[in-house]
């Protein structure tokens, strides 16, 4: 019996539900009921659903979150009322004269307090109406922000949508706005920046930079692919703060589903207020997430009204501001080191300072353009600044005359410091490089890559085992770790019988990991965690890709001449098809699953522009490569055809000049459909 369509849309709002429920147990409370390739059923039950019937999508179903063309820009919005800014305390006795003075302006004898970690991110408002999350808008200037919505939309701990029943039980009108931090965890940061670094882009200083950048992405599904993370702190209705208590405030929110930091704590005087504050100052470096201080806010929401505010900041409330990481020494040397795709880094050699609980005594220049953009010499005193678990940075020369400067300017050495060979800059990179292939520091890093936790992930394979091997001549390729015996081990300086033991299981258990680890293990120049993914799902066996002409390297997603160039060299070298060789007789992962095609669209090309509405613009390309199709970006004689949404610009009017076929969204679902 056919189901009715009231039926259907009671599954697909049941299935929703159910998503939204693990979706919430996953990113807000870090606690998942289910394993990942279970949630990815169901959101592949849901996603067909959907797409045999576009007519039951809705705004704040979860396969939404990512959809909408890129933008020219943001569009300025005025806030309900002013995001205001907090006024900044260093010390004890500052911030002891602080809370004398909220007892003297209110008269009040018992004033209760909320911490709460100061979050190092950007603040962020969200509108809903109806319960349905409909804008969110950056700080901007505190008046007026940009709108950035579809950005906002991408992160999975922000609900798209919040149940009636739930509003109701926390006694919250439907329309409303939420306002809180927006962050990059530190983990989600240093993977985006080696993923950057690897593809030769230039790197963010800092996780809220990066942040920042992030919200402010034109491209949503960019926003989309790295995990940013949202936790509330207000809750506001016509403008004005909803609640009678702060602390209120704070469990509303989290049982309306928002993640509200569980690191809070309501202080009955400034004892409690500093306990807190000590508390968390060691225990910073252990968090997720990067926190500059603790703010302390008044509770009560009529003792915050009367204490009202100066200027930008509010009277009740203050952020107490942690010993700033970072420190003043003095640059003894820049010494240059090469690593895996030769690359030479400059690296500043420090008079140790200690900086937030550990000692740094070197932080990296990056390259010639950032030393010369600082001005640096070797002897000057510079400010050395240690983000969370980043690499420290020196960010700038102090010029203050009690600082002497230093006269000796560094200069990129001519010849690589470690094997002696050539070091060129190619033209518009601003890296120089070693162009030996066989350059021992690139052997290093090359294996010390291979065997990293997200590769290979041989444990006990590290810097100082890595360097004995090399230096030895027992590895001068990735291939020669599968030929490591006992007895190599025991040679080496601090091994027994049972670490060796150890690290010959570790080297066995990789080589059952899936193919794309052996693809990105292999060190392909541009060729990232990602890329390998999509590699490996395209060709399904180490075979196919060492044989593939570039043209077909070219029709894989995210893969660009650049890539492609680099894959073919790399096969192309007779060594490395050797080494290969060589993996694939040690018993490596050498197939895949290959992700099926279809092929009644094969060999045809199609562009896509303007808004399509009935998908997102990456499940459309998604449905057309897997009948066999390939989608490109921009339109030329060659192109099949071209489908265009709403507001279809150029492309459009090239697609009629050159006489290509321009379909529509349903036409292109009847291409499928024969498919
Ligand atoms: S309350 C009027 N709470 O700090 C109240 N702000 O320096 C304003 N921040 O723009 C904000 N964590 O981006 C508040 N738990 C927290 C915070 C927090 C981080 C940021 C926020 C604000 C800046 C003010």
């Amino acid at each position: 019996m056919p189901a009715t369509s009231k039926d259907l849309s009671k599954r697909i709002e049941d299935l929703r539900e159910k998503i939204r429920h693990h979706e919430y147990r996953y990113y807000v409370l870090d606690d998942p009921q289910i394993s990942d390739p279970e949630f990815d059923q169901l959101m592949n039950q849901l996603i067909k659903l959907e797409t045999e019937h576009p007519d039951l999508i809705t705004a704040d179903s979860p396969t939404q979150r990512v959809g909408g063309k890129p933008r020219e820009g943001f569009l300025k919005v005025r806030h309900s009322s002013p995001m205001l800014s907090l006024d900044n305390t260093y010390s004890e006795d500052e911030l002891r004269n602080w809370e004398h003075r909220v007892h003297d302006l209110s008269g009040k004898k018992e004033i209760e307090y909320v911490c709460e970690l100061k979050l190092d991110g950007m603040s962020l408002a969200l509108h809903y109406k109806d319960g349905k999350l409909v804008r969110g808008i950056t700080r901007g200037n505190g008046s007026e922000g940009e709108e950035v919505t579809l950005n906002v939309r991408t992160v999975r701990s922000i609900p798209l949508s919040i149940s009636k029943e739930a509003l109701k039980k926390a006694g919250i009108p439907a329309d409303f706005e939420v306002r809180g931090e927006m962050l990059m965890p530190i983990a989600a940061f240093k993977k985006m920046n080696e993923e950057r670094e690897k593809n030769g882009l230039s790197l963010f200083a800092n996780p809220r930079n990066a942040t920042a950048g992030t919200v402010r992405q034109l491209e949503p599904s960019i926003t989309a692919q790295r995990r940013l993370d949202y936790f509330g702190y207000s809750l506001l209705h016509n403008g004005q703060t909803y609640f009678d208590r702060h602390w209120e405030t704070l469990n509303a929110l989290e049982s309306l589903g928002f993640k509200v930091n569980i690191r809070r704590s309501l202080s009955k005087n400034f004892d409690e207020i500093w306990a807190f504050i000590q508390q968390w100052e060691p225990k910073r470096e252990s968090l997720p997430y990067e926190i500059d201080g603790i703010v302390v806010k008044v509770d009560r929401t009529s003792l915050q009204r009367e204490l009202g505010y100066t200027g930008k900041a509010p009277r009740w409330a203050i952020a107490y501001k942690y010993a700033a990481r970072s420190g003043i020494t003095r640059v003894e040397d820049i010494i240059v080191q090469v690593g895996r795709t030769g690359k030479l880094t400059p690296v500043a050699m420090l008079k140790p300072v200690p900086i937030g609980g550990t000692t740094v005594s070197r932080a990296t220049l990056h390259n010639m353009d950032e030393i010369e953009r600082l001005g640096v010499k070797i002897g000057d005193w510079v400010e050395v600044q240690r983000g969370g678990d980043v690499i420290p940075k020196v960010t700038r020369v102090v010029e203050d005359k009690a600082y002497p400067r230093g006269h000796k300017s560094f200069h990129m050495p001519e010849k690589c410091p470690i094997c002696g060979t050539h070091v060129v800059r190619t033209e518009g990179e601003v890296d120089h490089r070693c162009v030996n292939a066989n350059c021992p520091a690139k052997l290093r890093e090359t294996i010390l890559h291979f065997a990293s936790r997200h590769v290979m992930n041989i444990e006990g394979m590290g810097d100082a085992l890595v360097n004995q091997l090399t230096d030895r001549g027992l590895i001068k390729n990735v291939a020669d770790i599968y030929k490591l015996t006992k007895a190599d081990l025991l040679q080496q300086e601090r091994m027994g019988e049972k670490s060796a033991q150890n690290v010959l299981d570790e080297i066995e258990a990789s080589k059952k990991l899936p193919l794309e680890r052996l693809i990105y293990g292999l060190g392909m120049r541009f060729v990232g965690e990602r890329t390998a993914q999509f590699l490996a799902e395209h060709f399904g066996s180490m075979e196919a890709l060492m044989n593939a002409p570039q043209e077909e390297l070219l029709e894989v997603d995210e893969v660009g001449p650049r890539i492609a160039q680099s894959i073919a060299e790399f096969f192309q070298e007779a060594k490395n098809r050797e080494l290969v060789e060589r993996l694939r007789k040690a018993g490596l992962t050498f197939t895949g699953k290959k992700r099926h095609r279809g092929t009644a669209l094969a060999g045809k090309t199609f562009v896509l522009t303007g808004t399509l509405t009935r998908y997102a613009r990456d499940e459309a390309k998604k449905m057309i490569e897997d009948a066999g199709g390939r989608v490109s970006s921009s339109v030329s004689k060659k192109t099949d055809y071209v489908i265009a949404g709403a507001d279809a610009g150029s492309k459009l009017d090239k697609a009629k000049d050159l006489g290509v076929n321009v379909i529509g969204e349903k036409d292109m679902e009847k291409l499928l459909e024969r498919a």
